[in-house]
């Protein structure tokens, strides 16, 4: 029975704890404790140093704009400046080649040439335009008009500037009978009629004719309008 309730005391009493024991396990605590506080102190200067750019030093880093720095850097607005002067440059010359070349105002061969009531030729007649290259003819009805027309002088052969010969005869290709005076080339000989219709000779065609218009008397030709002459030269005459 005695012996029972020593052992009943033995169990209601706590373990009394190894001094040995207790001294490491402290130890070991307040080390952890230590080192947690170090880790936590260090976190915040690794984040900082995640946050930096990775990379080469090399690298280009692009800065922030700030509020109130302009949103066009000065280097962009050097090249537009630069771009802008030569797309100018380039478009100037451009408009002085043009304007240079533009046909303005021609006058003489190539433009319009004033003929004056008083210089028309009568009718049956024709006229050395010099101004223009060309011969005023004024054709009457057997001629093939009546009207006027302008032949250019120049022979569709190879280009000789073609007179009027009063004085050569040739027989007439509609009668057969002699007729004096025609166009006769003096190169190799081409001969047109009063209209400038081939009837002789290499030219492979009658003489070109001239845009002609009739204004107040006067005539104008435009020396830059040429058609190639044909049988129906006579039908390009235009009446006073
Ligand atoms: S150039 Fe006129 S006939 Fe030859």
């Amino acid at each position: 029975m005695a012996e029972q309730e020593k052992r009943e005391e033995a169990a209601e009493e706590p373990a009394a704890p190894v001094e040995g024991e207790t001294g490491e396990a402290l130890e070991a605590e307040a080390a952890q404790a230590a080192e947690g506080a170090v880790v936590e102190e260090r976190r915040p200067a690794r984040a900082q140093r995640e946050v930096a750019p990775a990379g080469p030093s090399s690298a280009i880093v692009v800065p922030r704009r700030t509020p109130g720095q302009p949103v066009v850097s000065r280097r962009g607005i050097l090249r537009l400046g630069f771009w802008s002067s030569l797309g100018a440059i380039i478009a100037g010359g451009a408009a002085a080649g043009l304007d240079l070349f533009y046909p303005r105002g021609v006058t003489g061969f190539g433009g319009k040439v004033t003929v004056s009531a008083s210089d028309i030729p009568p009718p049956g007649q024709k006229k050395e335009i010099p101004e223009g290259r060309f011969w005023l003819a004024n054709l009457t009805e057997e001629q093939g008009g009546p009207g006027l027309l302008a032949l250019w002088w120049k022979c569709p052969h190879l280009g000789c500037t073609v007179p009027w010969v009063p004085a050569f005869v040739w027989p007439d290709p509609t009668t057969g009978a002699p007729k004096q005076g025609w166009y006769r080339c003096p190169c190799h000989g081409s001969t047109y009629t009063d209209a400038g219709i081939r009837v002789y000779g290499p030219a492979p065609r009658s003489l070109d004719t001239m845009a002609l218009t009739v204004d107040n008397g006067n005539v104008i030709v435009d020396t830059g309008n040429i058609t190639p002459g044909g049988p129906d030269n006579p039908g390009r005459a235009v009446r006073l």
